[in-house]
């Protein structure tokens, strides 16, 4: 394992003579930890109703010309079933901040579905520490939220009426209750420095994340950030490629908003360090509506489409995992 320094850091993130050296050495790294299994996480994306007002994203609570949907539990519950006949082993269920689905509401979807013999992966945003508890007990394995960024200054600029204080407890609150956390940042964001993703990747470090997802800022045209350029893949594969070779072991996706910047994006990720893609399994009419940035790839993709994500798999002599695919010492009998 290779410890940089911040300086480290900056200065490989600045220097773009070595990027093939870099993404080589992370692809490398990603082989010996990780190995060539590929592990597929079919997302439900079953709200896109939110209460915050993320200026860069699409399903904030201020752009009113987005349709707005809530799948009901059944229609949750019969999404995730249909993903698993389909050989999914984890489900991601993921929305906006909506607090119209209850603690109690939540827990009964997580118990339905973790009696398909599923690993169930949540993304729903700020909680208290009592209600991860409850869908911990309920048995939810894993949590994603990203930190979006360590700036605290720009953290606060993007997310108004939001804390970063409070974000970073909902990370805490996670690994203490023994989920494996998932965190990550966003790449490109207007007046983020190189510094300031040196330190994003020095925090998932320091809180040992299980899980990063690095993707860059792509701009939508009902948000405040609508002509703001989009952020830069190479930077960000560069953010990710860096990210594996500091925590070997984790799990890291190749991201959506990569592949939406570039066609191959998937791929270049997959040989830069990533080691897990999160197909989308949501109901295509409702899919189409969670646009969190314009041309989101894998929208309306089907769960009849798994053959063709697993022949690229192959196609790059990697493997589909057939395990729920934890981090190697977490639960590794699974
Ligand atoms: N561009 C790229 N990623 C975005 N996200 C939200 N809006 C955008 C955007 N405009 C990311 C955030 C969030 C994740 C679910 O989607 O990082 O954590």
């Amino acid at each position: 394992m290779t410890n940089f320094t911040k300086q480290e850091i900056i200065d490989i993130l600045k220097d773009n003579s070595r990027n093939d050296w870099l993404f080589s050495h992370a692809d490398r790294v990603r082989k010996d930890n990780t190995g060539d299994e590929i592990h597929l996480r079919g997302l439900i994306e079953f709200s896109n109703t939110c209460s915050r007002t993320c200026k860069y994203c699409g399903l904030r609570a201020e752009n009113s010309r987005i349709d707005r949907y809530r799948m009901t539990v059944e229609e949750i519950t019969e999404c995730a079933q249909k993903a698993v006949n389909a050989g999914y082993k984890t489900i991601v269920l993921q929305s906006g901040e909506d607090y119209s689905y209850t603690t109690n509401t939540l827990c009964k979807i997580i118990e339905t579905i973790k009696k398909l013999d599923t690993a169930v992966t949540l993304s729903i945003g700020e909680r208290s520490f009592e209600d991860y508890k409850a869908f911990k007990d309920a048995g939810a394995d894993r949590f994603l939220i990203r930190i979006e960024t360590t700036d605290k200054n720009l953290y606060n600029q993007m997310h108004p009426n939001m804390s970063f204080e409070n974000r970073l407890r909902c990370i805490k609150d996670l690994k203490k209750l023994g989920y494996e956390t998932g965190t990550g940042c966003l790449v490109g964001l207007a007046g983020q420095t190189i510094e300031s993703l040196a330190d994003d990747i020095l925090f998932f470090k320091d809180i040992n994340a299980d899980m990063i997802g690095i993707g860059p800022f792509i701009p939508h045209p009902n948000t405040p950030l609508a002509k703001n350029p989009a952020g830069n893949l190479t930077l960000a594969l560069k953010v990710m490629a860096l990210t594996r070779i500091m925590l070997p072991d984790i799990n890291i996706p190749a991201t959506t908003a990569m592949e939406t910047l570039n066609p191959k994006g998937r791929i270049m990720a997959l040989q830069s360090g990533a080691n897990v893609i999160m197909p989308n399994v949501t109901t295509a009419d409702f899919s189409t509506k969670y646009e969190i940035y314009p041309n989101k790839s894998g929208t309306g993709e089907h769960i009849e489409q798994r053959k063709q994500i697993e022949d690229l798999i192959k196609s790059i002599g990697r493997t589909v995992s057939k395990t729920q695919g934890f981090r190697k010492d977490n639960k590794s009998s699974k």
